[in-house]
């Protein structure tokens, strides 16, 4: 048995709140510490650095209550709980991993504003249920984008009331005295706490030790959320009291057991890939398949067997398509008994088969009563069987293993042994199918890829398969929970064909009136005149007693295989009326016996005898009544049986909602991971913008005075295309021009500079050319004004490319200081 201890602890992430606020603040903060519950679990992370009246009055506050421990974050410290975590100044933090990260803060990203952004922006892979942001500020001011963004991805978020504040979906508006109580509530409702850790050491051991189960190979977050989900539908409050009452109560662990594995499956699961998969690889199989060995396949984690059906019917129809008998056997397994009991009946609801497409439904599946039923001819390719793929050997030479939505539940140490054990049992060549959010960890080399985003890939015939690490135990002996050996499984090598087909010779020729069916209802040959029994078979490579015997036949057959299966089995008779060929009715004998087939599980001998008069029909040992009432019991069980799938069926669905989730879960990781970096690259643009806002802001402010100072020293300038077209004219200069609307985009004529500046059009335009400044004056508005025209040396920055470029002109005025 592996061991529980070295188990990684469960790593519920502790519950960490974000808090803020403005140094001139302490009343605020001093509310919000000393309503903190007591012995708080939270790890608590200042945002910006506290002022020093701030970090006494808290200290202060923290000493009386003998609240969270004070600490000075650093590179590298991983986040615990129970900690108030202080920021040092001008540093830039951000939690990666659960652990801290400072650099310096970027040139031009030093204030509170882009610091407290970055932080909280780091926090967007984290656990929204396990993530808080209180802003103590009296005006939300630094962090706004932040814990936006926070709040839009579930973290609760809490602010201080204010006038005229909108509220805002996730924000609780509270004074901060309230926010601790409310925020506990938030973060109630979720997994296991971190120190419960030892009580779910304890009730794994438990399972380990009564399941038989390698616990340790499971993933622990896993595991944790599975077992809090029954822990509270049993109505316990923490996993130290479940314990208790699992140590206590066998059947309680054997039903958490039962809850632990997911079991989440569906027909036709993912079909654009049971398509590829079909093109790719069932449709060669089946072309190159030589028609004497079955194509094999492997579905090592079946559960409640929607999979490997729906490989038999991708399988079957393949067959039928290129016009040959089918001709394979699908090896179905799972750990979990009740699931495999499901897979077993294969009985199915309404909402189950919806999945499959209408035509396939109708030709493979029965309606029975409300539910669906797979045909027995199709039955009869699969045996399901108990297998843990983690400890028993593989099955051995085998086409295809499909092995979907188990990998991602192992640690990785078991998943490469899991791997490891395909590998040894595909042959060369053969097809490896992975679930949608599961990849190669290892044993790339051994592998090729069929099709990437399918997940599937074939096992290469020049690379030697590395050893199998099988664990070190002995296989479970006796274990209650395994179903036993597979049932008929009659693998027949071509030479022993030959050898049979002698047989059946003989049979046929000597052998009383009889039909010989195996346990699972197959009729395997039917000898003398017990063939007007048996229906034309068109050459169905699989003849059922349903699809081949005759109708009188099929009640009494029926009882005699469900008592061959349940065993010991007693030798019996019926007799029956029986409408033969032309109407006639008959009187027939059937002996029931079991044929011992040494090892390969019994068979069904049907000794057949007509009472026609000639033969006198001895009485039956039986009564039918009695019979019928022995096979009206079964039918009452069978119903029964019924009723339990279908309350099996109700979990299941519960469980296909939750597992999505876990499935989901597992592609979430990397989604975000892909999330966080487009935050930051999205957080870096936003700081681009911003810098980009401040450089224009800045350029604003420094014209604004070097206009001020030009017209201290009654200067004005106007920037003008070689065209003669306006492109700026300075503020004063506007001004003092009485110009009442912006010139830009006028003519220079337009300026209403007066008489004596008429030429000026002309000038501009012989400056522009001749790159020679010139000179005039006049009277013009408001007084004598002086003028230099300047030739614009190098393109202009408003208009690069245009007219305004290298070719204009400036326009220099001076006019006389006031007084
Ligand atoms: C999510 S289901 C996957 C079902 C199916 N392969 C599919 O993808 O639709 C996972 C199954 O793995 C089974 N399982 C877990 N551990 C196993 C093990 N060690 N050996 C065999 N089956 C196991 C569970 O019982 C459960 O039925």
């Amino acid at each position: 048995m592996s061991k529980v201890s070295g188990l990684q602890k469960p790593q519920g992430a502790p519950r960490l709140v974000a808090l803020g606020i403005s140094t001139d603040e302490v009343d605020p903060l001093l509310a919000f510490f000393a309503a903190l519950p007591p012995q708080v679990t939270w790890a608590i992370v200042f945002t910006k650095p506290l002022s020093l009246v701030q970090l006494a009055r808290l200290k202060e506050v923290l000493h009386k209550s003998g609240g969270p421990i004070l600490e000075w974050l650093s590179t590298g410290m991983r986040l615990a709980p129970g900690r108030v975590y202080l920021p040092p100044r001008h540093a830039c933090v951000e939690l990666a991993d659960e652990a801290f990260v400072l650099s310096p803060a970027p040139e031009g990203e030093t204030k509170p504003m882009h610091l407290v952004d970055t932080f909280l922006l780091s926090l967007l892979g984290r656990d929204p249920a396990r993530t808080a942001v209180v802003c103590l500020d009296r005006v939300p001011l630094d962090g706004v984008l932040g814990f936006q963004q926070l709040g839009e991805a579930g973290a609760p978020i809490f602010l201080r009331p204010r006038q005229g504040l909108a509220r805002r979906k996730g924000q609780g508006v509270l004074e901060p005295g309230r926010m601790p109580a409310v925020l506990a509530r938030a973060f109630e409702g979720e997994t296991a706490e971190p120190d419960d850790s030892a009580a779910l050491d304890r009730i794994l051991g438990l399972l380990e030790r009564t399941c038989h189960m390698e616990i340790s190979a499971y993933k622990t977050d896993m595991l944790a959320r599975r077992i809090t989900r029954r822990m509270r539908l049993r109505r316990h409050d923490s996993f130290y009291d479940y314990a208790e009452a699992l140590a206590a109560d066998p059947a309680a662990v054997a039903e958490l057991y039962d809850d632990l594995l997911i079991g989440v499956t569906g027909f036709y699961r993912d079909s654009e890939v049971i398509q590829t998969l079909r093109t790719k690889v069932l449709d060669p199989m089946v072309a190159s398949c030589d028609g004497q060995k079955p194509l094999r396949i492997w579905v090592p984690a079946c559960a409640t067997g929607e999979e490997a059906y729906t490989l038999a019917i991708e399988l079957a129809e393949s067959f039928e398509a290129a016009g040959r008998a089918p001709n394979f056997r699908i090896l179905a397994s799972d750990l979990r008994q009740s699931s495999l009991d499901v897979a077993s009946v294969g009985l199915y609801d309404v909402g189950a088969v919806e999945t499959v497409p209408e035509v396939l439904r109708d030709k493979y599946f029965q309606r029975v009563g409300g539910q669906y039923a797979v045909r027995k001819s199709l039955r009869a390719h699969i045996v399901f069987s108990s297998h843990d793929a983690l400890v028993d050997p593989p099955f051995l030479q085998l086409d295809l293993v499909s092995c979907r939505n188990l990998l991602i539940y192992l640690n990785p140490e078991p998943q490469a042994r899991l791997l490891s054990m395909v590998l040894f049992g595909l042959r060369a060549d053969g097809a490896l199918l992975l679930g949608q959010s599961e990849t190669l960890i290892r044993d790339q080399d051994a592998l090729e890829v069929i099709d990437r985003g399918a997940r599937l890939f074939r096992k290469r015939g020049d690379v030697q398969p590395r050893p199998v690490p099988l664990p070190e135990q002995d296989l479970p002996q006796g274990d209650p929970l395994k179903l036993q050996r597979p049932r008929l499984g009659i693998g027949l090598a071509h030479r022993d064909h030959v050898v049979l087909n002698g047989f059946d010779a003989v049979l046929r020729r000597y052998a009383p009136s009889s039909l010989l069916i195996s346990a699972e209802g197959e009729v395997l040959g039917w000898f003398g005149a017990a063939s007007v029994l048996v229906r034309k078979t068109d050459g169905a490579s699989l003849r059922t007693v349903e699809d081949v015997v005759h109708d009188d036949l099929q009640i009494p057959i029926t009882v005699a295989l469900e008592k061959l299966r349940e065993g010991p089995f007693e030798t019996f008779v019926r007799v029956l009326k029986v409408e033969l060929a032309g109407g006639a009715p008959g009187r027939v004998q059937l002996r029931f016996e079991a044929l011992d087939t040494a090892g390969a599980g019994p068979l069904l001998l049907v000794a057949v005898t007509f009472g026609d008069g000639q033969t006198p029909v001895p009485t039956p040992q039986t009564a039918p009544e009695a019979e019928d009432a022995l096979f009206l019991s079964r039918r009452v069980q069978e119903l029964e049986r019924d009723l339990r799938l279908t309350e099996r069926t109700l979990q299941h669905v519960t469980e296909r909602l939750e597992a999505t989730g876990e499935e989901l879960l597992a592609s979430n990781q990397e989604l975000q991971m892909a999330n966080r970096a487009l935050h930051r690259d999205n957080h870096g643009l936003n700081h681009s913008n911003a810098a980009i806002r401040a450089q224009a802001e800045d350029i604003g402010l420094y014209a604004n005075g070097l206009e001020a100072v030009l017209d201290a020293l009654g200067i004005g300038f106007v920037v003008v295309s070689a065209q003669g077209v306006i492109h700026r004219v300075s503020a004063q200069l506007a001004v003092r021009l009485n110009l009442a609307s912006a010139p830009e985009g006028l003519d220079i004529a337009r300026l209403g500079l007066g008489p004596d500046f008429d030429a000026l059009p002309q000038v501009v335009q012989d400056v522009a050319r001749s790159k020679r400044p010139a000179e005039l004056s006049g009277e013009g508005p408001g007084g004598t004004l002086w003028l230099r025209v300047f030739p614009q040396i190098g393109p202009s920055p408003r208009d690069p490319q245009g007219d305004a470029g290298g070719d204009g002109v400036v326009l220099v005025f001076h006019w006389p200081r006031g007084p």
